[in-house]
């Protein structure tokens, strides 16, 4: 977890922490994964939470998990760890409600004071800036600050019972509620902050009367107010609460968060030119000028430097491509691919966990796997480096200047020396001396004036088998 700092953006929070619920079953994802676990924008619904809640540099960080099945708690905490390291994994062994699961989180605030914010790992969009606000409010003395939305149709959500100036006084479920309750349209968003001590105080007193027979996180608002502490809501757009039920929120979710990730890149100074055809991941990193052409798919891990133009139909994921680079139409980038600047990597061209120098090229047809290509090199068409034997990878080593001549194999492990020729269709199968030229193939052999008999023959063949 990020350690306390003391930047002006978190100067009210620095004593926060926050508490992820996450125990959900997801029941209606219909899945094998846990719901948390499904992606958006290439990273895990959890990862999205968490990366909000560690903008208010928590001191500590929990994720409340099931206990059902036994694997998924052990997945859910495994992902939140691959996050942060010592984020506190606490194990709802029920699912008796949100007031009963950000009671299990006791133990990882046992010593803290100051203030705990509650959040659920399905609701992916909430902004920092909402936190920030959210704890605006708490400095500004409220006791309980909840965060609530204008509903365009408050359904199911929980109805928050306002009072003057943006106090609250309690939150009533939709299912307990009155038809006068079920009138407002402020609802509840799940977000929650409050001092710890309070929090954990009123979350005992949670009792499960209501018609779901759960303890209601929600509750703490009507405990706090019958001691006379103040709650206050803070108001956020709706589409940021957006929470994820089913297979068909998250392709929802999946279209907000790219559409919002196009159009971030394209005001960070990106063209596009059908930019509803192009997908990107949530660390996705684009410099200025930076062309794509349509149908482009970004995976996680993915950096375009300054100028680069990435044509139609390209794949890339874990890779960097370096200012001023072409790349595609109809290329493959996969893990551990770095261009340099000024490079060309040319259409039905596949790179893995390879890197090209400045100016290199591979402009067509090529397979270039576990290599490095220095400056200026150029890789002919149909080159492959054959760098797996069914059982090991090993690696080419191509240097600058070096010219691989088309439809050229080389058997890894192999290097090519600086300003090296191999000659076409050539199968390298040892090292390739500095300025050498290495030629492997059959002599070619001219039979003068075979063609005219070869071809009789031939006719001669086809003509008895149609007898
Ligand atoms: C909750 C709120 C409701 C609000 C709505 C917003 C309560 C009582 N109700 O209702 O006011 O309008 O969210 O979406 O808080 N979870 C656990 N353990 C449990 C139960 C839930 O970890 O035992 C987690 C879930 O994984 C989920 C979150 O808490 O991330 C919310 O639970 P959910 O059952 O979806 O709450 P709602 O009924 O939607
Ligand atoms: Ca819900």
């Amino acid at each position: 977890m990020t350690p306390e700092n003391t930047t002006a953006a978190n100067a009210g929070t620095q004593r926060s922490a926050v508490v992820i619920l996450a125990a959900g079953k997801g029941t209606r994802m219909r899945s094998d994964t846990p719901k948390v676990l499904h992606r958006i924008g290439g990273a895990p619904m959890l990862h999205h939470a968490m990366r909000t809640a560690l903008s208010l540099a928590p001191a500590r960080l929990a994720v409340v998990v099931g206990h059902d099945p036994a694997n998924w708690a052990e997945a859910v905490g495994e992902a939140a760890r691959a996050l942060v390291p010592n984020v506190a994994i606490c194990k709802q062994p029920e699912q008796l409600g949100t007031g009963h699961a950000a009671r299990m989180a006791t133990p990882a605030l046992e010593g803290f004071a100051g203030d705990v914010f509650v959040l659920f790992a399905d609701t992916p969009f909430l902004a920092p800036e909402t936190l920030a606000r959210m704890a605006a409010a708490r400095d500004g003395g409220a006791d309980i600050v909840a965060l609530g939305f204008e509903a365009e149709t408050p359904g199911a959500y929980g109805r928050m019972v306002t009072g003057p100036g943006n106090s609250l006084e309690r939150i009533v479920e939709a299912r307990d509620a009155t038809p006068e309750e079920l009138a407002i349209r402020t609802c509840n968003s799940g977000v929650i902050a409050a001092d710890c001590a309070i929090l954990l105080r009123l979350l005992a007193e949670v009792r499960n009367d209501n018609a779901k027979g759960e303890y209601y996180l929600t509750d703490i608002i009507g405990l706090a107010r019958a001691e006379g502490l103040t709650a206050r809501v803070v108001r956020c757009d709706e589409a940021e609460t957006l929470g994820i039920n089913d297979r068909v929120q998250l392709a929802e979710a999946e279209a907000t968060f790219q559409a919002r990730a196009r159009r971030e890149a394209m005001l960070a100074g990106a063209s596009m030119t059908a930019p509803e055809t192009v997908f990107l991941a949530w660390d996705t990193e684009i410099d200025r000028d930076v062309s794509i052409g349509p149908n482009v798919v970004i995976g996680p891990g993915v950096r375009i430097e300054d100028g680069a133009r990435i044509e139609a139909f390209c794949h890339l994921e874990n890779c960097r491509i370096g200012a001023g680079a072409g790349v595609g139409p109809f290329a493959r980038l996969r893990g551990g691919a770095q261009v340099g600047r000024g490079c060309r990597i040319g259409n039905f061209v596949e790179l893995k966990n390879a890197v090209f120098g400045d100016g290199a090229k591979a402009s067509h047809l090529s397979y270039v796997g576990d290599a490095s290509v220095g400056p200026k090199a150029n890789i002919g068409a149909g080159t492959v480096t054959c760098n797996y034997d069914g059982f090991g990878k090993h690696r080419s080593e191509i240097g600058a200047g070096a010219f691989i001549g088309t439809n050229s194999s080389l058997i890894a492990p192999v290097s090519v020396g600086d300003n090296a020729y191999v000659g076409t269709g050539t199968v390298v199968t040892k090292d390739v001396p500095e300025d050498a030229v290495a030629v492997a193939r059959a002599p070619q052999a001219n039979h003068d004036g075979l063609a005219p008999r070869m071809r009789e023959r031939l006719l001669a063949r086809s003509s008895k088998k149609k007898d």
